[in-house]
């Protein structure tokens, strides 16, 4: 497997053919390959899914004993969150069946509207940043509890808008199979 294709490897299709386009001749310098767009925030994704459960369990288990790895997770994913939007840039809406059922990673699970309601997306994107960089930083134990739930309603809230086939984030966390 590529490197990008065990990134995705959480997700419940695991493309086996994913990677980032190595061929760049088509390509003007600081151009940027749409499939690459959707890959990376793909990934990116997919890591801030990984490491919002990582949170979860620690709140759901150790807790405050694990109070400094909480926090640094936030703000990994606060940083994430800062550097979203760009990594949607017009033209990267890539969707057909076809193309889905050839290779799922290639595809974008994002609605168009996302494009249509650009400010919308920006705006929800940044204030998310802000609640996970508020509880990496919170003044008490309750208060980054809180922070993290303000936090994943605004994950959510933002899937539902546009995503295809939002799931919501489960809690506790499924054992892993
Ligand atoms: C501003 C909107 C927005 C916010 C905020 C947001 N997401 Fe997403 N998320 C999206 C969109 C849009 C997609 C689909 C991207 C694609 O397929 O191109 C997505 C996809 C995902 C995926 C699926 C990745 C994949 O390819 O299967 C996961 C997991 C995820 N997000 C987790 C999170 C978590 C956890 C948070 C909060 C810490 C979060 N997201 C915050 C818009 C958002």
């Amino acid at each position: 497997m590529t490197l990008a294709a065990t990134m995705l490897a959480g997700l419940a299709v695991v493309p086996a053919l994913a990677q980032f386009t190595q061929q760049r001749s088509g390509f003007a310098p600081g151009q940027t390959d749409p499939f690459d767009s959707i890959l990376a925030r793909r990934i990116v994704m997919t890591t801030l899914g990984r490491q919002n459960d990582q949170v979860h369990d620690i709140i759901d288990g150790p807790g405050e004993a694990e109070e400094a790895a909480a926090r640094l997770r936030l703000d990994n994913i606060g940083v994430f969150l800062l550097g979203i939007p760009e990594m949607f840039p017009e033209g990267s809406y890539v969707y057909s069946k076809e193309l889905e059922e050839e290779d799922p990673s290639r595809v974008t699970t994002a609605l168009p509207q996302l494009w249509e309601n650009w400010d919308d997306f920006y705006t929800r994107s940044l204030v998310a940043a802000e609640t996970a960089y508020r509880a990496g930083r919170a003044a008490s134990w309750e208060e980054l509890v809180r922070l993290t739930e303000d936090l994943e309603g605004q994950c959510e809230s933002c899937h539902n808008e546009y995503r295809q086939n939002p799931e919501p984030i489960k809690f506790p966390p499924e054992p892993a199979q």
